[in-house]
């Protein structure tokens, strides 16, 4: 039997959330409804940020409401502030995820903060969690390169994930946000970072702009990762990310991983599905 790769799928929260058109929630329920059948332990539904920000996650906690949790699937909510927290409590996430940037130029233009003030906002957060027991990822932008400061260097983004870690995150995922990021910048990242945070904490969340995800997860594998973010269809992008197009589809890493002989648990024939679903909601 392989090794277990986990992937966690981000495609409803990271991939819709930069379509352009208006997605009905009916939309995004049945596309994360198809998605439980897939065999995923968590999966990303939601963002609770403003939606003077981000108008494409407005309905949020209908989503979460809509949809029908399946056993052993944990759903999560993005939440930049504690507006942002309360409301993923009210709308009964599993789980929650702050995101921090390493270069101040994507922090500043992403949620308005210094990288600093940020982790200052997401303490009372962990805390806040930590007494319910509700799980909290962390995820770090612009692992390798900005688009507003260029080449992030790889100490900055072990000390951001060593931060989120160090407050009460449970695993820190690492983001290539605009895809500029290579198998050898990848490495040399995560050489860094794994002084701070251990492996087995650490998850890859590459977009595909440049066609070099596949390539980038490779790197991170050979350095013992072994969880990545991927969106269903190759949804997806930032909007405060010029530049960043889709998340890896999460069809061709499972595709991927299997051939290298790891496990996903994961059912190709439903995240196939589910891709055509994503596509159908793109292309329209
Ligand atoms: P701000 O303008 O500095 O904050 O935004 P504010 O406190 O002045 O609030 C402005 C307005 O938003 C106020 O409303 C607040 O009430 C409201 P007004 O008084 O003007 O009517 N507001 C909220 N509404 C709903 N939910 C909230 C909330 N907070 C404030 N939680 C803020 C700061 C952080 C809110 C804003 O910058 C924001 O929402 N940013 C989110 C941007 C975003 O979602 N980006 C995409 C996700 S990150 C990503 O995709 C990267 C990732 O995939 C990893 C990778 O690829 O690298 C994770
Ligand atoms: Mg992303």
């Amino acid at each position: 039997m392989g090794e277990r790769v986990e992937i966690f799928e981000v495609g409803p929260r990271d991939g819709l959330q930069n379509e352009k058109r208006e997605i009905a929630v009916a939309e995004k329920v049945a596309l994360v409804d198809c998605l439980s059948k897939a065999g995923f332990n968590r999966i990303e539904v939601a963002s609770f940020v403003s939606p003077k920000w981000v108008p494409q996650m407005a309905g949020s906690a209908d989503v979460l409401a809509g949809i029908k949790r399946a056993d052993g699937v944990r759903y999560g909510a993005l939440t930049p502030n504690m507006q942002g927290y309360e409301d993923a409590l009210a709308a009964k996430a599993d789980e929650i995820a702050v995101f921090a940037s390493a270069s101040e130029g994507f922090s500043k233009a992403n949620i308005n903060a210094t990288i600093e003030e940020s982790i200052d906002r997401f303490v009372p957060i962990l805390e806040a969690a930590r007494h319910i027991d509700l799980p909290v990822r962390g995820y770090v932008s612009c692992v390798t390169d900005c688009p507003f400061d260029g080449p992030t260097p790889p100490e900055k983004v072990a000390e951001v994930a060593d931060r989120l870690f160090s407050v009460g995150c449970y695993e820190v995922s690492l983001g290539d946000t605009i895809g500029q990021g290579t198998p050898d910048t990848i490495a040399h990242m995560l050489l860094a970072v794994r002084e701070r945070v251990p492996t087995t904490r650490l998850a890859g969340h590459f977009h595909d702009t440049n066609g070099r995800a596949i390539d980038n997860i490779d790197a991170a594998l050979a350095l013992g990762v072994r969880v990545f973010d991927s969106a269903v269809g190759g949804l997806g992008g930032c909007p405060y990310a010029p530049g960043a197009a889709g998340n890896v589809a999460t069809e061709a890493v499972v595709a991927h991983l299997e051939r290298l002989g790891y496990q996903t648990g994961l059912d190709l024939a439903v995240i196939e599905e589910a891709a055509q679903t994503a596509r159908a909601m793109r292309s329209q």
